[in-house]
């Protein structure tokens, strides 16, 4: 780590109990030795987050993910390591070195700093431009959109100008190199002109994270032309899809509930009107990974989309996701207007405000929207049947039988359709489709593992398995290491995060004392951290590939020999030398011949 030496990291670490900074995030509950609560990290419906007082670690059983009290920081609230260091080192009031950035240190700064810089430094030029004499142009624009000056403060609203490379020109001389322009998405580069802005003339809106960082930018153009807005491309720190426009505000306002509209423009109008719990999606869909951030703050979302055919079909997709995250939707009802931003100018707040408390439920809106098509003049029994039958396949997505009936009484009602007739159809296909909605629901759960799924296959039934569990057996009890330490090195692990893993493990094994924190923090990604964190959280005695033997000590033994035989197979361990490695070979083989004669006490 460049930044702070391992002391003030240790220190750090042990004046943050993890227990309480990820219980100010999470709801946690006590459970024997451990603390468990709901997952943040994947869309958790029984609780498989694990936080472990003595280890100082925490872990998902479910989705793999976890590390110690600077991971979770860095994953929960999408930091840096630097920075996640300093949130929790003024958490504990343990004064930070000021660390001054040598030339060296700024070659070795992560690549996600040096994109978050850019981009601020960007934010700072649209900004200044826009009140400048050429800026003049976008400033009328948003004045002519009645935004205040604080507003446009507020936002960091800019302008770009109409330049080809304005602020490409500008980044180079203050250093950054056209690679990182590039992947910042600041400027494109063509074969022909060399770097070119990608914003010209271009109204800017600053994308910015929950934590109040720019991560993007929406351009607009100030007239008609097409196309209506440029959004940066995707990079390490900009994922639309796990992004909303406003958050970084809306997540500190003190509503029960949150505002999802389609446009910056609305989250920007709303805002400025004190609606401050506003978000947007970034100029795509409303994701499952957007649910989890807003379900951090409520599970309650009012859906403030255009009343037009686009807005109502988007708001459809969104009450779905809401509803397999189980969150709750509603909908406010926009007409005569297009959108919140037009809604506000014709109706101003308080007829707003009326809208927002009689936003119709989801579930009502849905059924409401599945009506329209039969809504034809001389439709009868065929449609009202058809309708019908639409209705029981959405009463049969509620799980809960009282909530159901609820909504089956109110249906049935205002469509004046039999009570028992609708009821006695929906329990007939709610036993039918019972299995299939399992099936659909484990899909949206599994959201975001992909790739500790992956991994989670990859070493099941393999090598690596075996590596594993072994050094989950003797990283959570120590005392074992004594009796293989004669026969089983660092080098006998083929997988490198469990090679490393163990050498650091075996080497404070003999200092004396494992310290989980410590073997997280020598590692810098993420992928890693999370794999030597299931270190210490599997049990390997359930991890053991064959559940017929009977002891303990069998399957430890078993362990050791078959780490021992995958080391001696490895490459890495092989001698060029032909004798050397026959030697090596032989003696191998007969230390695993030894081995499987030796007794362990376990
Ligand atoms: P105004 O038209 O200025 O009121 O902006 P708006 O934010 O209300 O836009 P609109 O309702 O038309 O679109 C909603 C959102 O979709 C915008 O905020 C953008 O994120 C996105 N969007 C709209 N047009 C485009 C486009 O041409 N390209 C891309 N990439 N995104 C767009
Ligand atoms: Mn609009």
């Amino acid at each position: 780590m460049p930044y702070y030496s391992q002391e003030i990291i240790d220190e750090i670490i042990s004046k943050n109990d993890i227990v309480s900074v990820v219980g100010e995030r999470v709801h946690l509950k006590r459970q024997g030795g451990s603390y468990v609560g709901l997952c943040p990290f994947h869309n958790d419906r029984n609780p498989s987050f694990s936080v472990s007082p003595s280890k100082q670690m925490c872990h998902c059983f479910s989705c793999l993910e976890g590390g110690d009290v600077i991971s979770f920081v860095m994953k929960y609230e999408n930091y840096t390591f630097p920075e996640a260091v300093k949130v929790l080192a003024d958490r504990a009031g343990v004064a930070l070195p000021e660390v001054q950035y040598t030339p060296e240190m700024q070659l070795v700064k992560g690549k996600r700093e040096k994109l978050y810089e850019i981009m601020n430094e960007a934010e700072k030029y649209f900004f200044y431009q826009l009140k400048t004499e050429a800026g003049a142009l976008g400033m009328r624009y948003f004045e002519e959109r009645q935004l205040t000056p604080e507003t446009i403060q507020h936002f960091g609203l800019g302008y770009s100008l109409q330049y080809s490379n304005d602020i490409v020109r500008y980044l180079r001389k203050k250093g950054y190199d056209d690679d990182l322009i590039r992947e910042a998405g600041l400027g494109v580069f063509y074969e022909k002109e060399g770097m070119v802005d990608k914003f010209i003339n271009r109204v800017m809106f600053p994308i910015q994270n929950s934590n109040g960082k720019v991560i993007g930018f929406g351009g607009r153009v100030m007239g008609d032309a097409k196309p209506k807005y440029l959004n940066s491309p995707e990079n390490l720190i900009f994922e639309k899809r796990k992004n909303l426009f406003g958050l970084n505000y809306a997540r500190r306002s003190k509503k029960k509930y949150m505002i999802l509209c389609e446009g910056y423009m609305d989250v920007i109008a709303m805002h400025q009107a004190g609606f401050t719990e506003a978000v947007a999606s970034l100029g795509t869909a409303f994701t499952p990974e957007q649910a989890m951030l807003l379900k951090r703050f409520t599970k309650d979302v009012l859906l403030a989309y255009d009343s037009d055919g686009p807005g109502v079909a988007a708001a459809l997709k969104a009450l779905a996701i809401l509803n397999e995250m189980d969150m709750h939707g509603r909908v406010i009802n926009m007409k005569p207007y297009k959108d919140p931003d037009e809604f506000i100018k014709g109706l101003g707040v308080e007829e707003f405000q009326k809208r927002l408390d009689h936003a119709e439920d989801g579930f009502m809106f849905e059924v409401r929207q599945a009506h329209v098509p039969f809504e034809t003049e001389g439709a009868g029994a065929r449609e009202r049947t058809e309708f019908t039958r639409t209705l029981v396949d959405m009463l049969c997505r509620f799980e809960d039988e009282i909530e159901r009936e609820n909504y089956l009484t109110d249906v049935a009602s205002i469509y004046n359709i039999d009570r028992d007739t609708l009821h006695n159809a929906v329990i007939k296909a709610a036993s039918r489709g019972a299995s299939e909605r399992t099936k659909a629901a484990l899909n949206v759960r599994s959201l975001g593992n992909e790739e500790s799924a992956k991994r989670k296959d990859n070493i099941k039934g393999s090598a690596k398995r075996c590596e594993m569990t072994l050094l989950a057996w003797i990283a959570q009890r120590p005392e074992l290491y004594e009796q293989i330490k004669e026969d089983i090195t660092a080098s006998d692990f083929t997988d490198d995060i469990y090679r490393k893993a163990a050498e650091i493990i075996f080497g404070q094994i003999k200092n004396g004392k494992v310290v989980p924190t410590s073997v997280i923090e020598s590692f810098e990604e993420d992928e890693e951290k999370r794999a030597v964190t299931e270190v210490f959280f599997s049990s390997p005695e359930e991890l053991e590939q064959d559940p017929q033997m009977e002891s303990g000590a069998e399957r430890f033994k078993n362990l050791v020999i078959k780490v021992k035989q995958n080391g001696l197979g490895s490459a890495s361990n092989m001698s060029a030398d032909p004798n050397a490695e026959l030697e090596r070979l032989i003696a191998g083989k007969r230390l695993v011949e030894e081995l499987s004669r030796r007794k362990f006490n376990v």
